[in-house]
């Protein structure tokens, strides 16, 4: 079975940035396959990954409505979307990628959970790792999806007003009896320590710190990939250093 990695985090600290970054890591230190899923609706991982955009979730389910004829007879509709959804996974060079996408029709958001939670326990099976970025907030908690994470790793930066909101992600899964196994608190853009006391008050385990790092701002100021990032950059190298406790399989 899989690891999950799932990101969480309020908007703007780094989730999709840090996905992809370990994303490379893992491809880089080949220590298993790895999906990556693409679960915020406002999509951006493939483009921080340096990728074309492919068909997503979204666009299946828009386009399975608009021609319902296209479900051979004999096949349910849901055994139809499953498969055109696995035929959507791109296959990149070390690592493969799915996208949620949103539907622009009518129907309901939460449909397009339960599809990639369905395909999600049958790939599961087929990858070593499947790293999940998701959109900013709480409300994809909710969602079955980051449900069944093993590991959930919360983004925040050194404020008092974002570390309070780690904390309420943290209650928040408290209170919906989650089975995720390691609650992680990772803080972005901070090269100092941070204080002992708040990060306790988050609940979450603390895994250390990201620094502010110029080069990873530039690229993304340029439209690159993470791929373009030196190894020697800094936040690769403090990725690396707290990689372990992220990847490590238990
Ligand atoms: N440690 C860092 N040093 C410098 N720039 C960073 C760092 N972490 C993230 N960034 C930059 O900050 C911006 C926001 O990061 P990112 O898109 O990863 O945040 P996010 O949490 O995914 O946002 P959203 O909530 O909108 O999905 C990006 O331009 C990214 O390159
Ligand atoms: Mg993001």
């Amino acid at each position: 079975m899989g690891t999950i990695i799932a990101m969480a985090g309020k908007g703007g600290t780094g989730k999709t940035t840090i996905a992809a970054l370990i994303i490379r890591s893992i491809k880089e230190t080949k220590i298993g396959s790895v999906l990556a899923i693409d679960a915020d609706p406002n999509s951006n991982l493939g483009e921080v990954l340096g990728l074309k955009a492919g068909r997503n979730i979204g666009m299946i389910l828009d386009d399975i409505s608009a021609n319902p004829d296209k479900v051979p007879s004999g096949m349910a509709k849901d055994r139809f979307i499953e498969y055109q959804v696995q035929s959507a996974i791109q296959e990149e060079d070390g690592f493969d990628i799915l996208s949620m996408g949103k539907p622009e029709g009518p129907g309901c958001y939460c449909y397009v959970n339960n599809v990639l939670r369905g395909v999600m326990i049958k790939l599961i099976k087929d990858y070593n790792y499947i790293v999940i970025d998701n959109e900013a907030g709480l409300e994809h908690l909710s969602r079955r999806t980051t449900r069944f994470a093993d590991k959930l790793v919360v983004v925040s930066d050194a404020s008092s007003v974002g570390l309070k909101s780690a904390q309420r992600i943290n209650e928040l899964i408290e209170q919906l009896k989650f089975k995720v196994r390691e609650k992680l608190l990772l803080v972005n853009r901070f090269n100092k320590n941070v204080d002992k006391i708040k990060l306790k008050e988050t609940g979450l385990e603390y895994l250390g710190s990201l620094p502010y790092d110029p080069l990873m701002e530039e690229l993304s100021f340029e439209g690159k990939s993470v791929f373009n990032l030196s190894k020697d950059a800094p936040i690769m190298k403090a990725l690396n250093l707290l990689g372990d406790q992220i990847w490590k399989r238990n």
